[in-house]
């Protein structure tokens, strides 16, 4: 029997009530205090928010929990689906050792700390050029001219692929999104998932078969050759995981920018320290990541009866990991609710923990310190314009829809 209260206070449903997305830390400090491992009756799934359990429920739980499409034909759920969980299946992010480790050691060799270093000097050029097509204006919306375009223009050139297509990445990108993170079903939502899915497949089979004849630098051609143990990726694990890599890579690294920047314009004190100090800036990019993760959950499934926080979880229940609240906690982070660019000792989970640890985090460092090292260099005096922040759906992604700053013109 599971032992919990049913109190839908304590819901992450709560999520859905546009107030409590504005500002989900105190449901979070909730739901800490006084049911850290709670069993919500209305997600059938356990909610995890305390540092030390996410941490256990990380190194402890599967990642194998997305359904074959086997599985969901079993469960009469929409035939439309089956597609799209025939491409999660195949994804690194959903699989446990040893296939998990086949893949990622895989994929490493395609995606080194030299590409990323080599992309550095790029994504500055990119930055600047979005940057200039708004000085003159004294105004923008930093989501939509500059933290939506330059993750997707990176990916482009990441991957290889004509940097013209970036729209259409950052499009499908967005809608494979939703299915990544939320936990209500919407039919609507699923068709776009579905189409973007089935868009992203032909787009990457095109681009691996131009690509035969014509190899350009990239991750599609470095995971076409990538080899370990004489083990080679199928077409079907490459497509796959090229788009997990382009989901995962573009929505979070929009949420870092969009998400840190108005932490700091609502911080203006911390807004000048990092203006007047710019070595900080490694630092203040962790913080930022803490205070409002782009990545705000995941979810695992318990391989076997296990006890976590004095609860007993029985095998195959679903159990959700708060990434945003475990970085709150204040067992682990003092005076967790405020801003501290300075903070030491700062090991957040943003970017998760243990074997599932993010692939991409130290390229989605180094474009977070160039974002911002950018904009304060670029745009004097930045101010919020006065509008109602609205937050996107996505309960998992947490992100602005808008941002709208001004800043002196340029003369
Ligand atoms: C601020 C930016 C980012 C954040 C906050 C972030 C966060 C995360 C988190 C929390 C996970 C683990 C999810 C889980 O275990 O359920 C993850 C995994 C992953 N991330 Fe990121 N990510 C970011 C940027 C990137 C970038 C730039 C890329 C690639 C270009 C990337 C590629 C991946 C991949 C492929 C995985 C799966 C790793 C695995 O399953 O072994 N991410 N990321």
């Amino acid at each position: 029997m599971i032992q919990s209260t049913v109190d839908p206070a304590l819901s992450l449903y709560q999520l859905l009530d546009p107030e409590v997305l504005a500002d989900p830390y105190p449901l979070f400090k909730r739901l800490r205090e006084a049911d850290p491992v709670h069993w919500d009756s209305f997600l059938h799934a356990w909610v995890v928010t305390r540092y030390e359990d996410v941490i256990n429920v990380m190194l402890k739980c599967s990642a194998d929990r997305t359904p074959s499409p086997q599985q969901l034909e079993a469960m009469g759920m929409l035939a439309e689906l089956q597609p799209i969980s025939q491409v999660m299946v195949k994804q690194m992010l959903f699989m446990d050792a040893p296939d998990h480790t086949r893949l990622r050691a895989l994929c490493a060799t395609a995606f080194t700390p030299a590409r990323v270093a080599a992309l550095k000097g790029h994504i500055q050029e990119i930055a600047d050029r979005l940057l200039d097509r708004v000085l003159d204006k004294g105004r923008m919306d930093v989501i939509a001219d500059f933290a939506n375009p330059l993750p997707a223009i990176v990916t482009a050139e990441l991957f290889g692929v004509p940097v013209e297509d970036h729209q259409d990445l950052k499009d499908w990108s967005t809608d494979f999104a939703e299915m990544l993170g939320n936990f209500q079903h919407n039919p609507d939502r699923a068709r776009r998932a579905l189409r973007a899915t089935e868009n992203m497949i032909g787009y990457f089979q095109k681009a691996m078969r131009d690509q035969e004849n014509n190899p350009r630098p990239g991750l599609v051609q470095s995971l076409m050759n990538a080899e370990v143990d004489g083990s080679r990726l199928t077409e079907e694990e490459i497509v796959a995981n090229l788009i997990v890599t382009m989901v995962g890579g573009q929505e979070t690294t929009t949420n870092l920018i969009g998400n840190g920047l108005v932490s700091l314009l609502k911080n203006p004190d911390q807004l000048e320290l990092l203006k007047n100090d710019s070595s900080i800036v490694q630092s203040a990019i962790e913080e930022l990541l803490r205070y409002e993760s782009p990545s705000q959950h995941t979810a695992r499934l318990a391989p076997e009866d296990m006890m976590l926080g004095g609860k007993k979880i029985q095998k195959r229940q679903a159990v959700i990991a708060v990434f945003a609240a475990a970085n709150r906690d204040p067992e682990r982070f003092p005076d967790p609710d405020k801003l501290d660019l300075r903070r030491t000792d700062n090991r957040h989970v943003a970017f998760a923990w243990g074997a599932h640890y993010c692939f991409g985090a130290p390229l989605a460092r180094m474009e977070g310190q160039i974002a911002f090292e950018t904009m304060l260099r670029r745009l004097p005096n930045m101010k919020l314009e006065p509008q109602e922040l609205v937050w996107r759906e996505n309960l998992g992604l947490r992100g602005l829809k808008s941002l709208f700053i001004t800043f002196d013109r340029r003369n």
